[in-house]
């Protein structure tokens, strides 16, 4: 992503989203008439990815969770303390407008996403996606994320593999 075409900015509900098509219905749909009542709810961040002239070309959200310690791999949940549940972080949606893909976006919406997780002061161990398809799983996978052994299209990144990102 060119740094200065495009930046990363915190969602604000004056901002023009009814033209935004990711190719998913329901992404565009939550983008544009759920998401501002969710960030006021506070159960619910999200940032958007911004062109030069205030185009949306991305959006993601990202919100506290937790993954219970046996949902995770036994070579990893053994390394972890006996809690019940492990401190994450959940990337809820990911979508780049049609217009913009194969541009890097979605790779730069992720690495802001994982980078403002990782430098929180409230800890953290990993990221967790729940993909809405195969497609979508490969796209995690491909940025090195881990497929949750009992659910496939849930998927984790610890984050301190992720602060190269
Ligand atoms: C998935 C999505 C966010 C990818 O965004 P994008 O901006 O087109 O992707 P990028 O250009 O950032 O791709 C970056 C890298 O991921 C790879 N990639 C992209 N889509 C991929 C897929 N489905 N499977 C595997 N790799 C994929 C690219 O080849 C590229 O690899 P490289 O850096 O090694 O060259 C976008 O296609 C989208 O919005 N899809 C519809 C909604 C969706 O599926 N969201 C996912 C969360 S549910």
């Amino acid at each position: 992503m060119s740094a200065s075409k495009f930046r990363v900015v915190p969602f604000d509900k004056n901002f023009d989203r009814t033209t935004f098509n990711c190719g998913s219905e329901a992404l565009d749909r939550y983008f544009q008439q759920q998401v501002s009542q969710e960030i006021r709810r506070r159960v619910t961040a999200c940032f958007v990815v911004l062109t030069q002239d205030q185009m949306i070309a991305g959006y993601y959200t990202i919100a506290a969770t937790s993954v219970p310690l046996t949902g995770l791999p036994p070579d990893i949940a053994k390394k972890l303390p006996r809690y019940p549940l492990v401190p994450a972080v959940r990337m809820g949606r990911l979508a780049v407008d049609h217009s913009f893909k194969g541009l890097g976006l979605g790779s730069a919406l992720l690495a802001d996403a994982l980078h403002r997780a990782f430098l929180s002061d409230i800890a953290a161990y990993a990221m967790l996606v729940d993909a809405k398809d195969d497609e979508a799983a490969a796209f995690y996978q491909h940025h090195g994320f881990i497929t949750l052994p009992d659910s496939p299209l849930s998927l984790f990144l610890p984050l301190a593999t992720a602060s190269g990102f």
